[in-house]
């Protein structure tokens, strides 16, 4: 099956990591057509995954901008449209990714008479995106669609909630190659020390730098926690966040937090990063659709931490294989914390099973099989 890819974003988010893991065994039968040029394109051709930028100038693309925005730009990008439309009829299917591709997919799947499948990574639902938007996302999946993959349960509900056809909707986790994060002692080490780690308690968060992303709780439970944790903050604004990330420097400031919080920016290397930490924290304060963070920092062996809302409950059992704590509480937050400080023992047997189950329940090989039999069980 020849499969043509549609992401709107040249940068790599959490869906585009994902979409590489998909496309990846199609190899020459695929190609993943962009809006945007950046990193993102160069991950693609690192993994020898062919890619095109699509647009002829630059579209507008905010991860939680307006569909209408986006249609409006998509307006003013008639040649876009019209070379996906001309790309599509060399494939058998258009996959799209994001929710302006599934926009432009779903024209080019009426003129080129290509079926159309929507990989949901959103939780469709007011808390994330204005009710138009919504409106629009659930429209174009409902009568264009013939598949819409959803990233979690969570995702899958909220779709059908916000009017979305379950006759249409699977739900796929997101998949990962579990040897990627094994690293060894030595590595991890020679990075402890370049990142002054030593003798600290080291909580990891590792996620782009955006408001619903909650760094600021983090910062706050920092406070309440003994001199010895520290934080260290892995990602960037991908999206525009910029004034977000000026008041977490503020923020770090006016609690006088300043050499207990590192700043890092984007990384490509999670896996080593993760290992050198102590605990992993994700503090969205909004349902996270899936978290594929916290899936890293189990494969990793490092306790996680979540926002118990949206995909989360899905993958972590509270004192089983992780910690769920209330979104947007730093108190609940830091108390967890101290006691993985302090209970070092059992924290490390919550880990280990986090990471035996995540190897099974996660394997890239058995995600990228689901989506082979759904896509084969449709066209
Ligand atoms: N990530 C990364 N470098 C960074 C920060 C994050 O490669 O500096 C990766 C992270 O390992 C994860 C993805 O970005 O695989 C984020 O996905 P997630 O589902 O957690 O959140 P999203 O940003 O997609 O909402
Ligand atoms: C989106 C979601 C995130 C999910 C990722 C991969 O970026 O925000 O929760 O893990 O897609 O499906």
């Amino acid at each position: 099956m020849k499969i043509f890819f549609l992401d709107q974003s040249g940068k790599p988010g959490g869906a585009e990591l994902c979409l590489i893991d998909i496309a990846k065994p199609y190899g020459d039968r695929a190609l993943v057509g962009l809006f945007a040029d950046g990193a993102f394109k160069e991950l693609l051709q690192q993994n020898h995954i062919p890619v095109e930028v699509l647009a002829t100038q630059a579209i507008q693309v905010h991860k939680e901008g307006t569909l209408v925005q986006g249609l409006k730009s998509v307006g003013q990008l008639a040649p876009l449209i019209t070379k996906v439309i001309k790309k599509a009829r060399e494939y058998d299917l258009i996959y799209a990714n994001t929710q302006k591709a599934l926009v432009v997919g779903a024209l080019a799947s009426f003129f080129s008479h290509r079926p159309l499948v929507y990989h949901l990574h959103d939780i469709l639902s007011k808390e994330h995106f204005s009710q138009t938007n919504l409106r629009i996302a659930i429209n174009l999946a409902n009568r264009c669609a013939s598949l819409v993959i959803a990233n979690s349960q969570a995702s899958k509900t909220a779709f059908i909630q916000a009017g979305g056809r379950s006759d249409i909707v699977e739900v796929v986790y997101n998949g990962f190659n579990p040897k990627i994060y094994q690293t060894d002692e030595s590595d991890i080490n020679q990075l402890q020390q370049k990142l002054g780690l030593q003798g600290k308690f080291v909580v990891g968060h590792f996620s782009r730098l955006a408001p619903w992303k909650g760094q600021h709780i983090l910062i706050d439970a920092l406070a309440k926690c003994p001199p010895e944790v520290t934080v260290m903050l892995v990602g960037d604004a991908l999206f525009g966040e910029q004034d977000y990330v000026k008041q977490l420097h503020q923020q770090v400031a006016d609690l006088g937090l300043e050499n207990r919080v590192q700043f890092l920016g984007f990384r490509s290397d999670i896996p080593q990063l993760m290992a050198a930490c102590d605990l992993v924290a994700h503090t969205s304060t909004s349902p996270e659709p899936f978290g594929r963070v916290i899936v890293e920092a189990m494969l990793c062996g490092k306790p996680i931490v979540a926002a118990k809302a949206g995909g989360v409950m899905e993958l972590v059992e509270h004192g089983l294989n992780g910690f769920l704590v209330t979104p947007g509480e730093p108190q609940e937050l830091a108390q967890v914390i101290i006691t993985c400080l302090q209970e070092t023992e059992i924290t490390a047997t919550i880990a280990n099973n986090a990471r035996t189950t995540a190897s099974g329940r996660f394997d890239i090989a058995t995600i990228n099989q689901q989506i082979a039999q759904l896509l084969s069980d449709k066209f």
